[in-house]
């Protein structure tokens, strides 16, 4: 019988998380469908019991659900825990299960995809909300000889920080203070791109052989993938190998399969040589 999952988000229709694991399912011979669902914005919790109800096995959770997912679920794994959010959902009975396969999906699109390991590498995050929280324990696990988060409310980028006290724990600082240092590894996990603007970042920050990555996706690159060409980065890279690899990870926690990502991001990704040849 073919098995049922589904995406729910608001708004929904733009995701590739459809195409994505049709392909996986094609390429692992596993016999599911699924659909991309619009939740209400006050029906989330409606949407999945009704989903389950109709014999839904797994679901994935996009903007703005995944910390009501984190609520929802009756259990967490201990990444979703340190996330604070869960873009994955196992449903077994009346279980829950939440899991967030984004950080594992960002570390596997820069070590494999990128050939960009992070060890010993000086890193810089940007951004302090739900997007780089959930980057923070994979990278620190990942042993960069340095991890800076810096974000526009600084009060915020040292709570961050501050929830990572453990070796090789993260400083904060906002972007000003940036000055006169640079980094192996910049990640952009700030919402600014989806506004079309770039954190207000200084010169120089990007250290020569760098890695520029934007965890959001569009068309045609971004302002923060712009300015990083500009500013002399050697490498820039958006989210489209972090969507597919997270997608890659969910599909191995329903289906105890794990696709390979490297085909299905070949097949979504147009023809962008600004982006795609300096990958
Ligand atoms: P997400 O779940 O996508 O991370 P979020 O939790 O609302 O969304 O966090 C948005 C992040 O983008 C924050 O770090 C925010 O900075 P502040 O905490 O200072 O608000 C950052 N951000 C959004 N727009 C920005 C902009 N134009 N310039 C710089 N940072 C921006």
């Amino acid at each position: 019988m073919t098995d049922r999952y589904c995406v729910f988000g608001n708004p929904v229709s733009h995701s590739k998380s459809p195409a994505i694991h049709a392909a996986f399912a094609a390429q692992c011979r596993q016999d599911i469908s699924y659909q991309a669902i619009l939740a209400a914005r006050d029906g989330f919790a409606a949407s999945v019991h009704s989903f389950v109800a109709a014999g839904g096995r797994g679901a994935n959770v996009t903007i703005p659900f995944k910390e009501e997912a984190y609520r929802l679920a009756t259990r967490l794994t201990a990444r979703a825990q340190l996330a604070g959010a869960v873009n994955t959902l196992l449903f077994d009975g009346a279980d829950i299960l939440g899991d967030n396969t984004d950080g594992a999906g960002l570390l596997r699109d820069l070590s494999l995809n990128l050939a960009c390991p992070i060890a010993g590498k000086r890193v810089l995050l940007l951004g302090a909300g739900g997007a780089a929280r959930g980057a923070v324990a994979p990278l620190l696990d990942a042993a960069p000889a340095a991890l800076v988060i810096a974000n526009r409310s600084v009060a915020r980028a040292r709570d961050l920080a501050q929830g990572f006290g453990r070796s090789g724990s993260p400083s904060a600082c906002g972007y000003r203070a940036l000055a006169g240092q640079s980094f192996d590894l910049v990640i952009n996990a700030t919402s600014a791109s989806l506004a079309g603007e770039l954190p207000p970042l200084p010169a120089a920050l990007f250290a020569s052989g760098s890695l520029a990555y934007d965890m959001m996706y569009a068309d045609g690159g971004t302002p923060f993938l712009a300015f990083a060409g500009e500013q002399g980065a050697a490498r820039l890279a958006d989210g489209l190998g972090m969507l597919v690899e997270q997608a890659a990870e969910a599909f191995l926690l329903w289906r105890g399969v794990r696709p390979d990502g490297a085909p299905v991001m070949a097949m979504l990704r147009p023809i962008d040589p600004g982006i795609a040849a300096r990958r």
